[in-house]
């Protein structure tokens, strides 16, 4: 990637060549993302221009994204932002980046509410906010709080909060291990630590080096903060109040029997890549 006089073509080509020599999964997909960052053109753009020279100093920024993505820097960390179920939302290594399941999580949150749904819903262990952020957009009348145990991860929050304008919505420091709600919600989502030490240790780096290890581990076999939200949610949802999990593979069963004594209408739903993901239910 030494030549100055590059065209889309030549930089999106000599770019994924040298990202697969370092093992970077979906190395085109990456490339044309970075690259039409840079340019400031769509994805489908660059091909339509694939002939045209792109400019000195695009060529270096370009250069300097790529080598850093092929270190395994998260490409939502080099581009500085995600698209999370439609809102923009600020990412880095103070929190974990949100993933696509979790859009999935608010969707299916968002249709169980119902439109005209106006109470109070709690994100526990929000990250950067993204849950929350949604659910708030998507009900203007409710109420919502965010709370999380990383200071890093509540600034990126709060950052991200200021950044899509949200009036209704709170963040705040909460450990679920010491602290207690004195209030009722009528929804609690949670996207909680879940992977076993095991699971974790053999993730690609991105994950390992990049997300907050505080984010994905739990103790117990990945259940243990879990059990902890679950608690949480017996005391301080109301009667019928909706509660979404998201969880890790294999947990299902073990879940779904600790929710049995408090919860009804407890509903095991798969991801798009047909694994047992999210558990919703109402509080009895
Ligand atoms: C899997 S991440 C989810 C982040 C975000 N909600 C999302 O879906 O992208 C779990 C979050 O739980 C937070 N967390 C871990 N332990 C916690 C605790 N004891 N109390 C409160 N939050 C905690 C982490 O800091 C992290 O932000």
């Amino acid at each position: 990637m030494n030549n100055k006089h590059l065209t889309f073509l030549d930089i999106i080509k000599l770019s994924v060549e040298y990202l697969e020599k370092r093992g970077v999964p979906n190395a085109k997909c990456d490339t044309e993302w970075i690259v039409s960052n840079i340019t400031q053109k769509k994805r489908v753009e660059l091909y339509l221009n694939y002939e045209n020279m792109v400019a000195e100093n695009h060529v270096h920024e370009i250069r300097k994204n790529i080598i850093e993505r092929g270190k395994r820097i998260p490409l939502q960390h080099i581009l500085g932002k995600v698209n999370f179920a439609g809102s923009e939302l600020l990412c880095d290594q103070r929190a974990l980046i949100p993933r696509p399941e979790t859009e999935l999580l608010t969707e299916l949150v968002t249709d169980e509410l119902g439109s005209s749904f106006k109470g109070k819903i709690l994100d526990l262990g929000t990250g950067t906010g993204g849950i929350i952020i949604t659910l708030c957009k998507n009900f203007p009348h409710a109420i919502g709080l965010g709370v999380d145990i990383s200071k890093e991860a509540l600034s990126l929050a709060c950052e991200n909060l200021a950044k899509n304008k949200i009036k209704n919505l709170e963040i705040k420091p909460f450990n679920w291990n010491e602290d207690e709600f004195n209030e009722k919600f009528d929804a609690i989502i949670a996207n909680p630590p879940y992977l076993s030490e095991r699971e974790w240790e053999s993730a690609e780096p991105e994950v390992k080096i990049f997300d907050p290890k505080i984010a994905l581990v739990a103790k117990d076999d990945g259940i243990a903060d879990i059990k902890k939200i679950i608690k949480i949610s017996e005391n301080n949802l109301v009667k019928n109040g909706l509660f979404a999990l998201e969880i890790g593979v294999n947990q299902e069963k073990k879940i779904a029997d600790m929710m049995s004594v408090c919860f009804y209408k407890i509903n095991i739903i798969k991801d798009y890549c047909r694994k047992n993901r999210y558990i919703i239910a109402r509080k009895k």
